[in-house]
C-alpha cells in the first residue's frame, strides 16, 4: 500500500500531512551543527534547533537549509527531512513507497525544482507531484479555484511573498519574493541597533513583531525587551512601541503592495476586474499580524480577506489534496 504524503518545506515551518491522518509534524526548519576540531558534527534538528536560538556559543551554528523559496544547503536539507521522516516512523522503502505531494513556490525556475526532486530521491520518495503552495493556500481558505472568476491570493511566511491569481484550477500570473518575516526580523533589529544604539536577538525581535506587531500607526502597546548596549557592552533593557515595529516594516509593506500592483497590472481587463471584484485573499503567518487588512485595503481600494486560520491555509490545502486523488490531479503541475 502505497502512503501518500503532502510536504510544505516553508522558510520556518516543515509541514507533512497524511492521507486519512492529516498534520502529523511541524517542526521549524532549521539544523544545529556543532564545531569540532575534525569538522562539524550536527547537534540536533527541527524544534529542538529552535530553542537553541540565540543561547548558544559560537561553537554551535544554526540555519535553514532551504529559505527564502531555495535549497540552501542540500545535504543538510537531506539530513534534516531524513530525522524528520525518522521521528514520524516513515521510512521510505521499496516495500514502503511514498507517494508526495509537494508545495513549492510560483514562478520557480526548472533547475531548482529539479534540485527539490533530487532532495526527495536522496530521502528516498521517488514519487513525487507537485502543486504549487498558492493553490493549497486557496484550496486551505475553501476558494473555489475551478471557477472562471479569477481570485488572487498572497501568501506572506517566513521567507517568501508568493503572490498569484488562480483562474480555474490554474495560476494564470503570479510571482514569489525572497521576502519573509525572516526578513522583517532583521530589519527591526537594524532598526533598533540604529535608533536605540542596542543589539537585540533575532528572537527577540520575531518576538516583538508577532506580540506587538501592529499595521495601525496609533497602536501604543510596548514591550520590555532585553538587549546589550553597544557601548558598554552590557546587558540592558529597553521599551520598544508598537510604531517601532511598524517604522522597521515600512520597506517590507512598499514591497507588498508593489508586488500586489504589478501583478494586477499584468492581468487581461476581465480578470483585472475579477480580482477587484473577488477581493485579495491572504495567508500564511504575516496574515496574522494586527491592522493587515485594514492597511491593504486602504493602499489598494481593494477588498482584502484575511480569515481566522489564513496562517495554516497552506496545510489545509495540503490536506485537502491528499484526501482527495481528482483534486490533486486537476492541479498537479506538469
Ligand atoms: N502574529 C504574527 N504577526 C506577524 N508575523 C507572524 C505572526 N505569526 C507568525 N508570523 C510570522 O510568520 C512567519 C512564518 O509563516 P509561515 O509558517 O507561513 O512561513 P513558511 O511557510 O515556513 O515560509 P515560506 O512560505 O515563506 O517558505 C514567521 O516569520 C513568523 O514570525
Ligand atoms: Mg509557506
Amino acid at each position: 500500500m502505497q502512503t501518500i504524503l503532502g510536504l510544505d518545506f516553508g522558510s520556518s515551518n516543515i509541514v507533512v500531512v497524511m492521507q486519512n491522518e492529516g498534520l502529523i509534524l511541524k517542526e521549524s526548519n532549521l539544523v544545529s551543527v556543532r564545531r569540532t576540531t575534525n569538522g562539524y558534527t550536527l547537534e540536533c534538528v527541527g524544534n529542538q534547533s529552535n530553542k537553541l536560538l540565540g543561547k548558544t556559543g559560537d561553537n554551535i551554528t544554526t540555519f535553514s537549509p532551504v529559505g527564502f523559496g531555495e535549497i540552501v544547503s542540500f545535504d543538510y536539507a537531506v539530513i534534516l527531512l531524513k530525522q524528520l521522516l525518522e521521528k514520524i516512523h516513515l521510512k521510505p522503502s521499496f516495500l514502503n513507497p511514498i507517494k508526495l505531494v509537494l508545495l513549492l513556490p510560483v514562478g520557480m525556475q526548472e533547475q531548482e525544482i529539479q534540485k527539490y526532486m533530487e532532495l526527495c530521491h536522496a530521502v528516498k520518495i521517488k514519487d513525487v507531484v507537485i502543486v504549487p503552495g498558492i493553490i493549497a493556500s486557496a484550496l486551505g481558505e475553501n476558494i473555489n479555484i475551478s471557477a472562471n472568476s479569477a481570485k488572487m491570493v498572497v501568501d506572506i511566511g517566513g521567507g517568501t511573498i508568493d503572490c498569484a491569481v488562480i483562474n480555474m484550477n490554474h495560476v494564470v500570473c503570479g510571482s514569489t519574493l525572497a521576502l519573509g518575516g525572516r526578513t522583517l526580523d532583521s530589519m527591526i533589529v537594524e532598526f533598533i541597533q540604529k535608533k536605540y544604539g542596542v543589539t537585540i536577538g533575532l528572537k527577540t525581535a520575531q518576538n516583538l513583531k508577532e506580540d506587538i506587531g501592529s499595521l495601525y500607526q496609533n497602536d501604543s502597546s510596548t514591550m520590555q525587551v532585553s538587549c546589550i548596549d553597544n557601548e558598554t557592552m552590557l546587558v540592558d533593557t529597553i521599551e520598544v512601541s508598537a510604531k517601532d515595529v511598524f517604522d522597521s516594516m515600512t520597506m517590507f509593506l512598499d514591497e507588498l503592495i508593489r508586488v500586489i500592483e504589478t501583478t494586477i497590472i499584468q492581468l487581461p481587463p476581465e480578470l483585472a476586474a475579477d480580482v477587484t471584484r473577488n477581493g485579495i485573499t491572504i495567508t500564511g503567518g504575516y496574515s496574522k499580524i494586527v491592522g493587515l487588512e485594514k492597511y491593504l485595503r486602504t493602499k489598494l481600494g481593494i477588498n482584502i480577506l484575511v480569515s481566522n486560520e489564513s496562517d495554516i491555509a497552506a496545510q489545509k490545502g495540503l490536506t485537502r489534496l491528499v484526501n482527495n486523488i481528482n483534486l490533486l490531479e486537476t492541479v498537479t503541475q506538469k
